[in-house]
């Protein structure tokens, strides 16, 4: 049976359920793929499926690590494979189309090297919606796209080519055997003369990660005849011969080549370009194209309404009662939904490598950045693709994938071998893989035996970046944690080995460590995590290094103990026990003022993942008003609606995620069956679970559009009082309502002992009642 036939099937079904709800709420057009356009936020602008393969756009020259951006650069093609939100290098990109007519009708005379070619396009002409985006050139051309699953389709507009006497030019459509960020190692190309059909393949490195990869394309042309056809390399082409093989010379010169097809302008001036890519071979991305767009020149229309109608079916299981909330909260909210949904990329049917039945999915380079709130996010809108994807990572290993299969299994998510996924964890925490930096842990003899990851450790075991000491250390502890529980439940013994390591954090807390701001002033606080050497001496690294206030740090560019964040900050992930840390930080009052400290001071990168459950810890020392608070004053001076509305790399779609949970009034802590509760951003929120059919619903009784009044006054959860401020899973999957009264004031609401959330350690009320 194939699972692509399956997957169809059931978006299809879906689509027609929801097509009832369409007329009435069509949230797809506060859709605005542009928000986070520039500025850093990189995400794909263009047009795909929700998790589509094929993600065509235009490429410019600026900021293109998404392929497009609204920074005012030029663009240099179409390419059809992108990611979204990611940072580092420009990815993917491969084998741009660029249509243009060569002046007087001279085949040289075009512009056919990646610079040369590069054009600029009016500002005010770019459409972007879910499965479709438009562009209009200054050469005249008018490029518009839409997608399927492995394939695109363009309409390229050429505008008259009457010469004026008597001669018409030809509207000519290149090739470029290229990416985004010219790592083509070697490429072929082959032209058919008859049908104007070009086939090809090649052999890139990705943006990030090892290795290198092969990917293949299939392009055909329709609405147009085919007057000539050939190849190019460097700004030189000809009608002969129809094929071209590329590579990279002995010192790695990069030369440019690709192929070409020339045609008769049709009257309506539109060439139709249809693409198809695969990463198995050519044969198949032509099957792909010829399967999922058979009629290039009549599909365009219906192929775009599939899109829409599969954005809407994913989109479909929320409902927001606005109450006056303003468009531009809605835009980003149901924008940043939509971007958790671009990525990863469903792979299923295309990975050579892939050996196992299970389901693939890639452009996982985020799990790092998406298991804080993207995953939790895809469980309650679309359970079935995140047990497709926590199976997965049961295959492809991983040590913040402890954390993506605990919260798969608090949460009940169907269709997974617990006992399987269960070795493969434990697998994870106890064997050393030899080249750490891809999968597992590293450090695991001194994790186990000093019950920390030392600073400078002694590891032949395996082999990474040993930097991150401290990093590792919070995050092996609560990957620990991760196993832990899915032990408990499955009543394994060795529960008591892992909720003892999860503990591991404390042995790097220096209770008398001090931490002085750039110009000597003592920020006043006093206890934070410090580096250990192996024979159990501190090391040390400043606590607001790798912040704001200091350098950045990362593994590559200044490596350091903490990873692309400071002391400070991972010094307040301990997601399972904040009670221990609360504890240990002096009581709940000295550590709300630490929690403030850090916001305001500049010390939080609110454009980094390790952030989001800072914003939200408030809760944890009985203070759920400041959460709601601080939630506040990052949604929308860091996060709105413009297109630079985004505080740093979306990184497949954490960014949105985050921001969706913010202003639905719910933040998961990833891993325990926990949703912290604030004020949604709007009157009324309604999650329909897309397998039990039940709907929760969160209703502000108050709603104040102007946000003055955020904060709860008391709650109702299924109409009786509620004075806990969290809810578990049970929310979503039974449907319950949370009924929430709102004032200009912090209230008593959820702040008394009893109302925190769960700790390892026990509840706060024990501990500091001691
Ligand atoms: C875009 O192209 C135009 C015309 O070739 C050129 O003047 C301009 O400098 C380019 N812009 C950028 C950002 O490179
Ligand atoms: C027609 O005009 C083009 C462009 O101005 C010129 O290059 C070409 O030589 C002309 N052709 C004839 C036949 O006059
Ligand atoms: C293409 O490049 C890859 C990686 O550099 C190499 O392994 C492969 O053999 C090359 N193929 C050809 C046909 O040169
Ligand atoms: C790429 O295409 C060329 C030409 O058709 C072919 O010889 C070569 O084997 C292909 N390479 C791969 C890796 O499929
Ligand atoms: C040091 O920097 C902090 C934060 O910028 C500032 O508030 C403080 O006044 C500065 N102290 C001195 C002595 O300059
Ligand atoms: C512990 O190890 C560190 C780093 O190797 C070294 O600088 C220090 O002198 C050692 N201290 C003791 C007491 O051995
Ligand atoms: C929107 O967000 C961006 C990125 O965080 C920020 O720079 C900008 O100031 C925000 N705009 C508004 C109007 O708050
Ligand atoms: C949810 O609704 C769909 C469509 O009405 C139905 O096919 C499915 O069985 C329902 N699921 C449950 C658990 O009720
Ligand atoms: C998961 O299933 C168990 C056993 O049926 C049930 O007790 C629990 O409430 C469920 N959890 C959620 C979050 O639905």
């Amino acid at each position: 049976m194939s699972l692509l036939h399956t997957i169809t099937t059931c978006i299809t079904l879906v689509v027609l359920l929801s097509s009832q709800t369409v007329a009435t709420k069509d949230d797809l057009k506060h859709v605005n793929p542009l928000i986070g356009s520039t500025n850093g936020g990189n995400v794909f602008a263009g047009a795909s499926l929700p998790y589509g393969l094929a993600k065509p756009v235009a490429d410019v020259d600026g900021q293109n690590t998404g392929g497009f951006s609204t920074d005012g650069s030029n663009v240099t093609g179409f390419s059809h494979l992108h990611d979204s939100g990611t940072g580092g290098n420009p990815s993917l990109g491969n084998f741009p189309l660029f249509p243009q007519y060569c002046p007087d009708d001279v085949l040289d005379n075009c512009k056919f090297p990646k610079s040369a070619r590069a054009v600029p396009y009016a500002k005010d002409s770019v459409v972007a919606r879910p499965g479709y985006f438009a562009i209009s050139l200054y050469n005249g051309i008018r490029a518009e796209m839409t997608v399927a699953r492995r394939s695109a389709l363009y309409r390229f507009k050429f505008p008259s080519a009457d010469t004026g006497n008597g001669s018409a030019l030809h509207p000519l459509i290149s090739l470029d055997l290229t990416d985004l960020w010219d790592s083509r190692q070697n490429a072929s190309i082959t032209i058919d003369a008859h049908s104007g059909r070009i086939r090809g393949n090649g052999t890139f490195l990705p943006s990030f990660g090892a290795g290198s990869y092969q990917t293949y394309f299939c392009a055909d042309f329709a609405g147009a005849r085919v007057h000539d056809s050939g190849i190019w390399v460097n700004d030189r082409a000809g009608s002969e011969p129809k094929q071209l093989f590329l590579t990279r010379g002995f010192n790695g010169f990069y030369l440019q080549g690709g192929g070409f097809v020339s045609f008769d302008r049709p009257h309506d001036g539109v060439v139709t370009a249809r693409v198809g890519v695969s990463f198995i071979s050519t044969d198949q991305a032509c099957n792909n194209a010829e399967k999922e767009i058979p009629d290039p020149l009549h599909d365009f229309g219906s192929l775009r309404k599939d899109a829409e109608d599969a954005w809407r079916a994913k989109l479909s299981p929320i409902k927001v009662t606005a109450g006056g909330a303003g468009d531009d909260m809605l835009s980003s909210f149901w924008s940043g939904v939509y971007r958790t949904m671009l990525s990863p990329q469903d792979m299923t049917g295309e990975n050579p490598l892939w050996k196992s039945d299970e389901p693939y999915f890639d452009s996982f380079y985020c799990l790092w950045d998406a298991f804080r709130s993207q995953h939790p996010f895809l469980t309650i809108v679309d359970p079935h693709a995140q047990s497709r994807m926590s199976l997965q990572r049961l295959d492809a290993g991983g040590s913040n994938a402890d954390v993506v299969l605990a919260d798969a299994y608090v949460k009940n998510l169907t269709g997974i071998n617990w006992e399987l996924a269960y070795k493969a964890m434990v697998n994870d925490a106890e064997n050393e893989p030899l080249e750490w930096s891809y999968e597992g842990r590293g450090g695991l003899q001194s994790w186990k035996r000093l019950h920390y990851i030392p600073y400078l450790d002694f590891d032949y075991l395996g082999f990474g970046t040993n930097s991150r000491s401290v990093s590792r250390t919070v995050e092996y502890a609560y990957n620990d944690y991760s196993l832990a529980v899915v032990a408990k439940g499955l009543g394994k013994t060795d529960y008591t080995t892992y909720i003892s390591r999860s503990g591991n954090w404390k042995n790097l807390f220096k209770k008398d460590q001090k931490s002085l701001l750039e110009n000597g002033t003592d920020t006043g606080f006093t206890g934070f995590l410090q580096p250990k050497h192996l024979n159990g001496t501190w090391g040390y690294q400043d606590p607001i290094a790798c912040s704001a206030l200091a350098s950045w740090c990362s593994l590559t560019s200044n490596p350091s103990e903490t990873f692309e964040s400071s002391i400070w900050e991972y010094l307040f992930f301990v997601p399972h026990d904040m009670a221990s840390l609360i504890k240990l930080l002096g009581g709940p009052e000295s550590f709300v003022s630490r929690l403030d400290y850090f916001h305001d001071s500049g010390l939080a990168d609110i454009g980094n993942e390790p952030v989001f459950l800072t914003v939200f810890e408030y809760h944890y020392a009985g203070r759920p008003a400041l959460s709601a608070r601080r939630a506040h004053k990052y949604i929308p001076s860091s996060f709105n609606a413009s297109h630079s509305g985004l505080p740093g790399n979306d990184d497949s779609g954490a960014m949105g995620s985050f921001m969706a949970w913010c202003m639905m009034g719910l933040f998961p802590n990833p891993g325990q069956n926990v949703y912290l509760i604030i004020a949604p951003f709007f009157e009324a929120v309604e999650i329909t679970h897309p397998e039990t059919n039940q709907t929760a619903t969160i209703r502000n009784v108050n709603f104040d559009k102007s946000y003055r009044k955020v904060y709860i006054q008391s709650a109702k959860l299924n109409g009786n009082p509620y004075t806990k401020n969290w809810v578990g899973h049970e929310f979503f999957t039974r449907g319950m309502t949370l009924e929430l009264t709102l004032g200009e004031h912090e209230s008593d609401w959820g702040t008394g002992k009893e109302d925190l959330p769960p700790s390892v350690s026990g509840s706060l009320a024990k501990e500091s009642d001691v």
